[in-house]
């Protein structure tokens, strides 16, 4: 009898109406070619650095042997510059040869051989951002392109599109009628001033909202302060199946320190985000990977409620953020955020928090502190370094204890 109360109390899972292709029920986790590589192309001056399949066989080696797809990392997926810039004869698309010589299907089933999964880009328009043939006009014989390909993730990027209310769910349609599942990841959003996201989330797995990311601290405040200012606009579309998307991880490059990346990995968690890196997976330094790999917070990422986060609490100068995020069990993740550049001691409420007025156990994300117990009567103390984090996760001690008494009743009735 106690195992119902218990998830009465301590689960409330809901429902959702969206995009059913079966992919995405937790945030998409992978890698993507462009923050790190751009559209580099030329082989001979910069071998390691080409999009090519090169690339994308040494990030898929890497990603299998170093411990990313265990962790959850999944997709491997080339960005823009990958085709010729003149379709076939026959109006396909085909990639550069010199730089995919085995093409694209050999690719695809490399990466698949390593029990990971193979992404391609797009764009709905004449031409691609860099200005590679977009699929405008082609978009039947391309996704049939990509189903023959075997391709398991396609990025519909935005530039140059016509309608992209009109052409996003119509692309969606034949990607669908494939037969394929294949994730659609769409840059919607991100070209319009008033985007639908009701009709966004039931065509697309993911969407992008806002800017592209780049490879600075600067960057990543600024896409946290826009989340954070137009939640209430989107936060409410993510879930199982469809999720808002701040852009790649930048983790692992020149652009952020220690603290700046737990930063990010903390807040993107939160935010219920694609957790897609885009570094040089053969040359991340340890301190890196070991965020990117850590498995208490890409638990709370992988969270099975889907439900996005938000910030609750800025202070008057700005500098200190509380982001707070509901989990399974009405346990909850929160993420206390220091922008500015010195250290901050201070204690926050209940309220600050918006957590409810009860005791939890309450465990560091980062390990760099002891387990500790939040009494309902007290403030919680936190010291957070100069553009840095500290992330929780919080337990109501009732359901901790409830845990318990229910591992109790198992033991004793398979005894
Ligand atoms: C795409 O190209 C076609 C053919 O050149 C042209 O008619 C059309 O206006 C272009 N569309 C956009 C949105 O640029
Ligand atoms: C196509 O859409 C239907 C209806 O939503 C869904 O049941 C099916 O799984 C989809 N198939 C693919 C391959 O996306
Ligand atoms: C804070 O800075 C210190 C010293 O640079 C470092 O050891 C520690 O890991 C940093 N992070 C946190 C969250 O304290």
């Amino acid at each position: 009898m106690l195992i119902p109360v218990t998830i009465f109390i301590c689960g409330l899972i809901s429902p959702s109406q969206s995009l059913d292709n079966g992919l995405a029920l937790t945030p998409p986790m992978g890698w993507l070619s462009w923050l790190r590589f751009g559209c580099t192309i030329d082989c001979e001056k910069q071998p390691t650095e080409c999009i090519s399949e090169n690339l994308i066989k040494r990030t898929a080696d890497v990603m299998a042997s170093e411990g990313y797809l265990e962790a959850g990392y999944q997709y491997v997926t080339i960005d823009d510059c990958w085709p010729e810039k003149k379709r076939g004869p026959d109006g396909r698309l085909v990639p550069d040869n010199k730089r995919f010589p085995s093409g694209i299907k050999a690719l695809s089933r490399y990466v698949q051989s390593k029990g990971l999964k193979f992404g391609i880009y797009e764009d709905y328009g004449n031409y691609t951002c860099a200005g590679y043939p977009g699929v405008l006009g082609h978009e039947a014989i391309d996704v049939a392109t990509f189903a023959e390909w075997e391709v398991d993730y396609v990025k519909l990027d935005g530039c140059g599109a016509p309608d992209p209310d009109e052409g996003y769910p119509m692309f969606g349609k034949h990607l669908n009628e494939t037969g394929r599942p294949m994730l659609y990841s769409c840059s919607w959003p991100a070209y319009q001033k008033h985007p639908h996201y009701l009709a966004i989330a039931e065509s697309c797995n993911i969407w992008r909202n806002y800017a592209d990311i780049a490879n600075s601290w600067h960057s990543v405040v600024g896409i946290m302060k826009w989340f954070g200012d137009h939640q209430d606009e989107f936060a409410k579309f993510a879930g199982p199946g469809h999720f808002n998307d701040p852009d790649m991880l930048v983790i692992g490059n020149s652009g952020l320190t220690v603290d700046q990346a737990r930063v990010q990995m903390a807040v993107w968690s939160i935010l219920a985000a694609p957790l897609i890196m885009s570094a040089d997976l053969s040359t991340m330094k340890p301190e890196f990977k070991e965020i990117l790999l850590n498995r208490d917070v890409i638990a709370v990422n992988q969270d099975v409620l889907g439900k996005q986060g938000l910030r609750v609490w800025t202070s008057d100068d700005k500098k200190q953020v509380i982001w707070h995020r509901e989990l399974e069990g009405d346990a909850r993740a929160l993420a206390f955020v220091n922008l500015g550049d010195k250290a901050i001691d201070n204690s926050y409420s209940h309220e600050q928090m918006l957590l409810p007025i009860q005791d939890f156990f309450v465990k560091d994300l980062y390990k760099e502190e002891q387990d500790q117990i939040l009494s309902r009567n007290d403030d919680f103390h936190v010291r957070i370094n100069a553009t840095g984090v500290k992330f929780y996760k919080f337990i109501p001690k009732e359901c901790e204890s409830d845990d318990v008494s229910e591992n109790e009743i198992k033991e004793i009735s398979t005894r």
